[in-house]
């Protein structure tokens, strides 16, 4: 098996969509290469100790185009590594390029073409952080296809990306889980999603046993392990008693409806400037030659 820096890149496009690259050149593979080393290696670290990767079967939920997972190409000869995304391009690119990895074009909503049972440790990075009604749905089917007692690693935003996303200083009391742009595309980031580690022990620990978090990419990563229960996505998103749950709700619906009126402003803005220009242009044709 071949060390990642010997394999083939993605095309600038794809290797963009994942990871903002500081230029289409040498220096920005380099920044590539270096982030999917550095994601490897937060993966490890929140590993149990001992935790061997031989033998075991991984799934990249939302690979894009092999960022992190073609960091773990020497381990697919005694491991299998598959990787799976809605991105269509780059699961071609990774099946033409990063073999024996398996990579897997998935649909938008579960479930995926995999047994029950089928992983050991499934990792998320910067996946969960954008969805949205059918988040719930699959945290349940990774759950599904994990082995007993298998490990998901998935990323949320929280405390350090309240300024960036939401604008505002972070209060865990008013977040549960708050989504932001819900409708933004893909191609530009896509819905942004900001969860309260309250909220993730409350409603991701009624199925799994939360066993470690840490901060990495900015983000924070929890390490979970597959608790031995059987829960639908509306189980998993059922309120609590916590009476942060509804202030966490009734602050969501106030950061929407303050998006709701920028994008109306932003909008009236755009259609007084046209009627501005459209008036100039009246006058323009109404002036009297000299
Ligand atoms: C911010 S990118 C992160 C990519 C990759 N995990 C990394 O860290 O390089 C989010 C990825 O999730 C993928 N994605 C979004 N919704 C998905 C879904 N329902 N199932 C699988 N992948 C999805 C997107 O296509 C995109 O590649």
């Amino acid at each position: 098996m071949t060390a990642s820096s010997d394999l083939p890149y993605p095309p600038f496009e794809l290797a963009n969509r994942v990871i903002e690259l500081p230029s289409n050149d040498f220096a920005g593979y380099v920044h590539y290469e270096m982030a999917g080393r550095q994601t490897r290696d937060e993966l490890l670290d929140l590993l149990p100790d001992g935790y061997t990767l031989e033998g075991r079967s991984l799934l990249d939920f939302g690979c894009g185009a092999g960022r992190t997972l073609r960091q773990f190409h020497e381990e697919a000869s005694s491991a299998r590594v598959v990787g799976c995304d809605i991105d269509r391009e780059s699961i071609d690119w990774m099946q033409a390029n990063l073999a024996p990895i398996e990579a897997v074009c998935s649909e938008v909503d579960p479930p995926l073409p995999f047994e029950s049972g089928s992983f050991d440790f499934i990792w998320a990075i910067s996946v969960f952080t954008h969805l949205t009604g059918n988040s719930a749905a699959w945290l349940m089917e990774l759950h599904r296809l994990l082995k007993p007692g298998g490990l998901l690693m998935a990323s949320y935003m929280g405390e350090l990306n309240s300024e960036e996303v939401a604008g505002e200083p972070w209060d865990e009391n008013r977040i549960g889980m708050n989504v932001l742009r819900h409708s933004q595309g893909w191609d530009v980031g896509g819905p942004m999603v900001l969860m309260s580690d309250w909220w993730v022990d409350e409603h991701w620990g009624r199925a799994f046993e939360i066993r470690k978090r840490h901060f990495a990419g900015g983000q924070t990563w929890a390490l979970l392990e597959k608790k031995d229960v059987r829960l639908s996505a509306d189980e998993l998103m059922a309120a609590g008693d916590d009476p942060r749950e509804i202030a966490a709700l009734r602050h969501n619906v106030a950061q929407l409806q303050a998006e709701i009126d920028d994008l109306k402003s932003h909008q009236q803005g755009g259609s007084l400037a046209r009627a501005g220009s459209a008036l100039k242009r009246r006058a323009s044709r109404l002036r009297r030659p000299d």
